[in-house]
């Protein structure tokens, strides 16, 4: 219903203003809250542009204030930001630093929240739940602010994180948006496809979160998009990285290590596969898997002809693979 919804963005966009008046105005929040955006190398402006906020520690100081100026609890419950249990209730968000989650035309749809501490037992974020409003599979965090600069720049840098962004962004590489951590979807990928043909996957330094990538990136060439995949040094993420590199140099560490999605895949796989025949071969079914995702002709050539001085296999054997999976998938 068109004025639940409207309702629901009503209050989502209330609740925003009052997560930035508690991080700001607050004595907690100025004490916690802005005290923790600091030490990760915010500034003023970035967390204001991003409506960086805060939550009280407390049972349900934001529930009671949204209901005393006036916004129902049927909303309140539906977006997620109390939880209603018997005739009592609890805000969702207590004591973390909160990310708004806008989309691309500015709505704010729902919040990602992170305790302040490394507790490694402790969820690091807590997010909004689905609704009517936030369909987490549909969105990418950061859309709204980056999508003149992808526009522009012709190209998407795509990481996993919403510190990411910011750190991106403060930095001055501002075409960047997060998939937060889930596997990356059609719906995302279409967003993106509106404002460029290209991307730019940014892992994290780590082997998980590269293999888990790899299947996600397939998704991108179906829908006719370039890809190109930039890794990062071991324990680095780009929030990580770009906090500590001058800006001269992370443009060019981006531009010198991002290398197109096909023969990074073939090279990484071909490696670890060495001199095992088994593996070549799943290997080879693997990458032409890919390529077979291609809806152009032409470049699917390409990548055959490339891969074969990379797999040093001739191009007539992969080509006769690409014609078995096509013929499968007819
Ligand atoms: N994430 C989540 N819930 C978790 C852990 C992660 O929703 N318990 C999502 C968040 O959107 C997060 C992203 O996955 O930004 C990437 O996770 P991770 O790399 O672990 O976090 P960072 O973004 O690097 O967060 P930080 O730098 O604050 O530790
Ligand atoms: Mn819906
Ligand atoms: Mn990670
Ligand atoms: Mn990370
Ligand atoms: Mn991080």
């Amino acid at each position: 219903q068109a004025s639940e919804r409207e309702s629901m963005y009503l209050v989502s966009e209330y609740a925003n203003k009052y997560f930035q008046r508690t991080l700001w105005e607050s004595e907690a929040g100025k004490a916690i809250g802005l005290t923790y955006f600091k030490e990760r190398g915010f500034t003023d402006e970035t967390i204001k542009r991003f409506g960086l906020g805060y939550s009280l520690d407390q049972w349900e100081a934001f529930t009671k204030e949204a209901l005393k100026d006036g916004y129902q609890l049927e909303f309140l419950e539906k977006t997620g930001l109390t939880i209603v249990k018997g005739d009592r209730k609890f805000d969702r968000f207590k004591g973390r630093v909160m990310f708004p989650i806008r989309s691309m035309s500015g709505r704010v749809l729902g919040f990602g929240g992170r305790i302040l501490t490394n507790d490694k037992k402790a969820a690091k974020y807590l997010n909004s739940p689905e609704s009517d409003i936030y369909h987490k599979s549909k969105v990418l965090y950061g859309i709204y602010h980056a999508k003149q600069s992808i526009a522009k720049e012709d190209n998407c840098y795509l990481v996993e994180g919403y510190t990411d962004v910011i750190q991106f962004s403060q930095r001055g590489v501002e075409n960047v948006v997060a998939s937060s951590g889930t596997a990356l979807t059609p719906e995302q990928i279409r967003l993106i496809n509106r404002l460029t043909k290209n991307i730019t996957v940014l892992f994290d330094g780590d082997a998980a979160g590269l293999r888990a990538s790899l299947r996600g990136i397939d998704l991108i060439l179906e829908q006719g998009m370039n890809v190109k995949v930039c890794t990062f040094p071991e324990g680095e993420d780009p929030d990580s990285f770009a906090k500590k590199t001058p800006l001269e140099e992370l443009v060019r560490y981006l531009q010198e290590q991002s290398k197109d999605f096909i023969q990074f895949k073939a090279s990484l796989l071909m490696r670890e596969a060495k001199g095992d025949p088994i593996k070549r071969a799943s290997v080879i079914g693997d990458i032409v898997n890919s390529i077979a995702k291609i809806p152009n002709r032409i470049q699917r050539e390409v990548y055959i002809q490339e891969c074969s001085r990379i797999m040093d296999i001739s191009e007539e054997v992969l080509f006769n693979t690409l014609a078995q999976i096509s013929n499968k998938e007819l």
